[in-house]
């Protein structure tokens, strides 16, 4: 028999972590405002409109277009967090605990980027720092890397609720925050792991078991041109660690792209 404590567990790795009341609340006419009741009569020719208040927004191609201008406005990486950080057109930053921007060195010539932070990452506000992130820390350290030679970061920085896949429309509007934060970190080579991330940023419905371990181009919005190595995500790697081996080849060939680089 199941035990409560079970019960929560479950409750916990699917998102719900917030003990709320028995009955469920309308949020829309708890938010609307109240009016104090009129002491004379309005005059109907004068009526005001309704006071807007904030709900939160629909995910829609207008949200993608204005993070494209918020993310194009960002000079630096700072700024850049901070367009993030007050940007409220993502849903899923309601449900998120913190905003995941990246972990590592901004400054490295090798960037990875995954596809979204889970629970471990979204408790902590960095990316990696769970179960496939220990495992990507073993990867890199096999290549002579650590987060002080590698820049980390996630195409959704902000965890789905339950870890769910996010949707087409929620990787459009997050998509113009990743490819600016490439281009202003700028690394020689990017890893992008999984294929979420890969489908992403190289704009292609490729299988990952194709797309692994041949390089493609990343291009940023200025034209930089940068080497891309699609290889297999560490959860799918700690799920089936027969594919390893295809991962450690992948990075080989990074360290011998960027070897020949410098
Ligand atoms: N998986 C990802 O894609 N990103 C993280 O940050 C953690 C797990």
């Amino acid at each position: 028999m199941t035990s409560l404590a079970d019960l929560l567990a479950f409750y916990a790795e699917a998102g719900v972590d917030e003990p709320l009341e028995e009955l469920p609340v309308d949020r829309f006419v708890a938010a609307a405002p109240t009016r104090p009741a009129p002491t004379v009569e309005p005059d109907p020719q004068n009526v005001p409109p309704p006071r807007a208040y904030a709900a939160p927004v629909v995910p829609d191609e207008g949200q993608a277009v204005l993070a494209r201008e918020r993310a194009a406005a960002a000079n630096t990486l700072d700024e850049l967090k901070l367009a993030m950080a007050s940007f409220e057109g993502c849903n899923l930053r309601l449900t998120a605990k913190n905003l995941v921007f990246a972990d590592g060195n901004p400054e490295a010539d090798l960037m990875l980027v995954g596809e979204a932070p889970g629970r471990d990452e979204d408790i902590e506000g960095l990316p990696f720092v769970g179960r496939s992130g220990q495992l990507l820390n073993r990867i890199l350290a096999a290549i002579g890397r650590d987060r002080t030679s590698a820049y980390i970061a996630n195409v959704i920085p902000w965890r789905p609720p339950g870890n769910r896949t996010p949707t087409p429309i929620e990787t459009e509007i997050c998509r113009p925050f990743i490819e600016r934060q490439i281009e202003l970190a700028n690394p020689k080579v990017l890893i992008t792991l999984g294929a979420p991330s890969s489908r992403t940023l190289l704009r292609t419905t490729e299988a990952i078991t194709r797309l692994r371990g041949g390089w493609r181009t990343f291009t940023t919005q200025s034209g930089v041109e940068i080497p891309t190595m699609p290889t297999l995500h560490p959860a799918y790697l700690l799920r089936t660690p027969a594919h390893k081996k295809l991962a450690w080849r992948d990075f080989l060939e990074v360290k011998a792209k960027l070897a020949n680089l410098t």
